[in-house]
């Protein structure tokens, strides 16, 4: 089976944890553009749930495909979310952005009774890192923020080169909110939620890609088949 019918395969299983009349979060990138097509089609056979999209491009597919929409403003708790991730480690510590919608992501994550993670097998590691990790920052000051992150990674025992996200007209690349996004090959986080404080507590830093203690399950699906594994 090859990725993609993977990535379709953890979409499909996560439609079990789906039930009448939910409030879902509705993630982004390549794996949760498959959830929200086999979410479609359960809507047309008369499901009954509404969304909250965590981008502009899943708004425009659940929008094309007649899923109910709301807000986080009318609808400010939300279920479930169903989302991708870049990297999983074994705590389901998870690494999102790589499609630069984490600053959505994570507001619709906080704001959910539970997130699921559907991801293929190759998303996981033993310790996150070798994915860069996004880091979405405010124009302004950029090089006193570059200065910020750099110290805030060595005080968390790792380093590594940031790169600012360019589209492909060689712009940097604009989120959802408008803001630019540094990616940080850092190798090896080995203390994540250390990093996360101090990345925190720079004032241009809008939001990183670390989601610590926000994913309650993953479902993995693999070559030989689809696992679910629950936050220790
Ligand atoms: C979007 O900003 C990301 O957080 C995605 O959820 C993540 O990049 C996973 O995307 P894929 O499912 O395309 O790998």
């Amino acid at each position: 089976m090859d990725i993609e019918a993977q990535k379709r395969q953890a979409a499909a299983r996560a439609l079990d944890w789906v039930k009448p009349g939910m409030r879902l979060g509705l993630g982004t990138g390549s794996t949760a553009k498959h959830f929200v097509d086999l979410l479609a089609e359960r809507v047309r056979g008369g499901l009954n749930v509404v969304g909250v999209p965590t981008s502009e491009a899943t708004r425009a597919q659940a929008q094309s495909l007649n899923i109910p929409l709301t807000t986080l403003d009318e609808t400010p708790a939300l279920d479930l979310t169903i989302d991708g991730a870049d990297e999983i480690s074994p705590d389901l510590t998870l690494i999102k952005g790589g499609g630069g919608a984490l600053l959505r992501e994570k507001i619709v994550a906080a704001a959910s009774a539970a997130m699921i993670v559907i991801a293929d097998e190759s998303k996981c590691v033993p310790v996150l890192g070798a994915f860069a990790l996004p880091i979405e920052v405010m124009p302004f000051g950029l090089g006193a923020t570059q200065r910020a992150i750099e110290a805030a990674a060595a005080a968390a025992g790792t380093s590594g080169p940031l790169t600012l996200r360019r589209d492909k007209n060689g712009h940097a690349f604009v989120t959802d909110g408008g803001h630019w996004i540094l990616d940080a090959a850092l190798g090896r986080i080995t203390d994540p939620k250390s990093l996360a404080r101090g990345l925190s507590a720079i004032p241009g830093v809008v939001e990183h890609g670390l989601f610590i203690g926000l994913a309650h399950a993953a479902i993995l699906a693999g070559k030989t088949g689809v696992r679910v594994v629950e936050r220790p």
